[in-house]
């Protein structure tokens, strides 16, 4: 995928739209040219005459000929993306950033913790991990929702309960009545898994607010901070650490990250204020 000019997107023609949730949709891109990516890593999405937005792409980065978005309507780019029937051509311009550090991941037991549109990377990293599932000692996956209905690639869950080292948990915060598992925030998952905390690497994807205290969770239940691997999210431009637009104290989201530790993060004005609220408690 990558061009000579970083700046200039490369059209791509949109083969299929599926509708995952009431504000949710993956469009399906296609490409003779090989799309190129780690996993984590994000690409610049642009529609003539409307605007460019950010996205992780949610498909394998082992099959080049396809690649998948999944875009939640947040707005106005994504708002105009929402109204694509298929058949359309759009820009792509990257990818950028650091991805996940799988080789790090190797022999470990891996929890993954994911809300609303965060399962769109984490479904891209959990395809990658389970192309060398017997790397990993263990895959841990916790997925919440607000109501069954805003799960996202529904499909998918039977699929990866079939694999022998995923252990696949889900809640939502209201059930319906069909609904026979865990209610309650993403995080109560946590206390059901029985994992040692000590020895596992974690990766958490969601609302900003679900990841902040996802990674107080698993701070308390004993995750080192340098294996709780947070996907950041900015407003960004340029994407590749030249217009200073996704700054977070120091760090640029789109060159520094978006996957960084807790570690690397924990300085950061946003994360500080968050756990200055718990500190006398
Ligand atoms: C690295 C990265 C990967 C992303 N991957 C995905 C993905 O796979 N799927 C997906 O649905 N979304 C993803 N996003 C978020 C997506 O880029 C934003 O929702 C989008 O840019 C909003 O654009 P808009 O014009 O529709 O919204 P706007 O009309 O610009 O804004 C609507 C609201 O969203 C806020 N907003 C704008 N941009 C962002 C942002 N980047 N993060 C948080 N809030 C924002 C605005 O402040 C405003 O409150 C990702 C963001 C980043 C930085
Ligand atoms: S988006 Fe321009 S520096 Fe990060």
């Amino acid at each position: 995928m990558a061009e000579n000019n970083i700046y200039k997107p490369i059209k791509y023609k949109v083969d299929k739209i599926v509708e995952e949730t009431s504000n949710i949709k993956t469009f399906f891109i296609s490409s003779e040219k090989d799309f190129e990516f780690d996993t984590g890593q994000f690409v610049e999405v642009t529609l003539d005459g409307i605007g460019e937005a950010p996205y992780t792409p949610s498909s394998s980065p082992y099959i080049k000929n396809k690649m998948e978005l999944t875009i939640m309507n947040a707005g106005y780019v994504t708002g105009k993306m929402h109204q694509l029937k298929g058949g359309e051509t759009i820009g792509i311009r990257g990818p950028f950033g650091k991805g996940y550090p799988i080789k790090k991941f190797y022999g470990t037991e891996i929890l993954i913790l994911g809300g609303g549109v965060g399962l769109a990377p984490l479904r891209c990293l959990i395809l990658t991990l389970l192309e060398e599932e017997d790397k990993f000692k263990k895959i841990n996956i916790c997925f919440g929702a607000k109501t069954p209905a805003d799960f996202i690639y529904k499909d998918w869950f039977s699929e990866l309960e079939k694999h022998k080292k995923v252990r696949l948990l889900r809640s939502v915060d209201v059930p319906d009545k069909d609904w026979d598992g865990t209610v309650g925030v993403v995080t109560v998952l946590l206390d059901e898994i029985k994992a040692n905390y000590q020895e596992i690497n974690s990766i958490v994807c969601g609302p900003p607010i679900m990841m902040k205290f996802g990674a107080k969770k698993l701070l308390e239940l004993g995750v080192n901070e340098k294996n709780i691997y947070l996907s950041m999210e900015t407003n960004m431009s340029c994407g590749l650490g030249k217009c200073g637009h996704c700054d977070m104290d120091g760090l640029y989201v789109c060159k520094d990250g978006p996957v960084f530790t807790f570690d690397e993060v924990k300085h950061t004005t946003e994360m500080k204020e968050f756990f200055r609220l718990f500190k006398d408690k």
